[in-house]
């Protein structure tokens, strides 16, 4: 595997995998990898000869009171698991490698970037699409996976592509989960012992809401499921909801009546500071 920073380095290998007539896979990442981050990989593999992960903590996607300087990192680490899982190059620009001291340019996927995280994290979708076009014109991949952990993200992703007719597949990828149901998150680390076995009320809120979907069958209110998973969530006095809310898959619109297109979203504050979100479809 190497190791690259700048992005002549990265365009040049990956202009001599196109003459060979290789395919390439991206996965990009904000690095601290876990097991969420190399199924991206795997995934990666089966669908490309060659895989780039890109590792960047993407300073225009924090806001000014967000975690930026504290947001793990340890590249050593990162090197290690992403070389084992055969990732060919480790894409790890500097910021000024991508920011240069006159960026002045922004990516807004106008509707998609509003509401849930958009209305928690204001600017943090820009950021988002903003540093993923730049992967995509530097990396010209032919596919870029993401997680459907970020389901907004993901939806916005899907957009920005199809808007800008980047030719490239986005593959969403299903959530890696520990075994006590929590999503894998770089963030999970912040969390103490005690908070971490109380943070897998996100996945019972979301398991209690199936059940519910299951009895009561589609076109129940959505207010039924958002208000049951705030309570699951809620009955933990750490931990405060940001938002519990059924949408449709596509739109990412609140939907008054739940269907089979409905999936529940939820986002977190754990004591006051970490930050978790998690989400799936209704109907299993
Ligand atoms: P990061 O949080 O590092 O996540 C990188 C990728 O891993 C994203 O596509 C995310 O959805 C996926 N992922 C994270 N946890 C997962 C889990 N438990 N199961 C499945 N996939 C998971 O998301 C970002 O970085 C950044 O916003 C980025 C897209 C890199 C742009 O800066």
């Amino acid at each position: 595997m190497i190791l690259l920073s700048k992005i002549s380095e990265i365009r040049s290998l990956v202009q001599e995998w196109r003459q060979k007539g290789e395919s390439v896979g991206l996965v990009p990442t904000m690095g601290y990898l876990h097991e969420g981050h190399l199924s991206l990989m795997r995934c990666a593999q089966k669908e490309c000869d060659r895989i780039v992960t890109s590792i960047f903590v993407n300073p225009m996607q924090f806001g000014p009171n967000e975690d930026l300087d504290n947001y793990p990192r340890s590249l050593e680490r990162d090197r290690e698991l992403a070389e084992k899982e055969g990732v060919d190059a480790l894409f790890c620009p500097q910021d000024g490698e991508m920011y240069g001291s006159n960026y002045q340019t922004t990516v807004r996927v106008q509707k998609l970037s509003q509401g849930l995280c958009g209305a928690d994290r204001p600017g943090h979708f820009d950021g988002v699409a903003t540093v993923i076009t730049k992967l995509f014109n530097i990396i010209t991949p032919d596919a870029a996976i993401f997680g459907e952990k970020d389901f907004q993200q993901l939806a916005l992703i899907r957009q920005l592509t199809l808007d800008l007719n980047f030719d490239i597949r986005i593959i969403g990828h299903p959530i890696v989960r520990e075994a006590d149901g929590l999503a894998m998150s770089s963030r999970n680390k912040y969390l103490s012992i005690e908070d971490r076995k109380i943070a897998t009320c996100m996945y019972t809120a979301l398991q209690k809401a199936r059940v519910l979907y299951r009895e009561k069958g589609e076109g129940m209110p959505s207010d039924e499921i958002e208000k049951l998973a705030k309570a699951t969530i809620e009955a933990n006095p750490q931990c405060a909801v940001e938002y519990t809310k059924v949408v449709h898959q596509l739109t990412l619109q609140s939907m008054e009546k739940v269907t089979d297109d409905s999936v529940l979203t939820l986002a977190m504050k754990v004591s006051g500071n970490v930050r978790l979100i998690d989400n799936g479809f209704l109907a299993l």
